[in-house]
């Protein structure tokens, strides 16, 4: 799987701090959702995924292992599903920032030019599939061989496993964005993308 040495994870696996404060966001996503996002959520899928896990043959393994391990198995989903959770938030909270959206990097708004032929045109992508992805998901900027692209996922499902190197992700989960913008998904990812949006770490998965 790519992009995995990024994330650190051993057994058990530990909830990773937040690269910010829980106000840092405001009021694009507030310390309420963060609270209940980070504190209850994510910290929930780390918690079920030592439980899940504990006296098994996933015990001693690396979360991604685990991952790429239970991906499309009926009897390991509640495995998979908590692993690949505990995955994506922790990549979710490093794709955000205070102070961020605005214009990427050079050498990321090279690679964007080149794939979508405009900033704008990748921003309205991200935001268009986030609005497709019925019911819960992810909506992602990988890599894909040279190019840039737009994915969306249901549920706990990651990009890695299909070949896909992940630059950012979105949630789309309404545990998201529910406190503060109720069922308005779009107005809540296109300010995350006008003003939250970690276009460096995107560059740095991309190298
Ligand atoms: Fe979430």
């Amino acid at each position: 799987m790519m992009n995995t040495d990024k994330i650190k994870s051993a057994s058990p696996h530990l909830l990773p701090a937040l690269p910010y404060a829980d106000n840092a966001l405001d009021p694009v996503i507030s310390a309420n959702t963060i609270g209940f996002h980070y504190g209850k959520h994510h910290k929930g899928y780390v918690d079920n995924l030592n439980k899940l896990v504990a006296g098994t043959e996933f015990a001693d393994l690396s979360l991604e292992k685990i991952i790429t391990a239970t991906v499309g198995k009926a009897d390991k989903t509640a495995i998979f599903n908590n692993a690949a959770q505990t995955w994506n938030h922790t990549f979710y909270w490093r794709s955000l920032k205070p102070k961020g959206g605005g214009e990427p990097p050079a050498g990321l708004k090279q690679k964007i030019e080149a794939s979508f032929g405009t900033l704008d045109a990748c921003k309205k992508e991200l935001a268009t599939a986030a609005m497709a992805q019925f019911g819960s998901g992810w909506v992602w900027l990988v890599l894909n061989g040279a190019k840039l692209k737009v994915v969306k996922t249901g549920n706990a499902d990651v990009p890695m496993t299909a070949g896909l190197k992940p630059l950012l992700a979105i949630d789309v989960w309404e545990h998201a964005y529910y406190l503060d913008y109720q069922n308005r998904r779009a107005d809540y990812v296109n300010a995350v993308l006008d003003k939250l949006i970690n276009w460096e770490f995107a560059l740095q998965n991309a190298s």
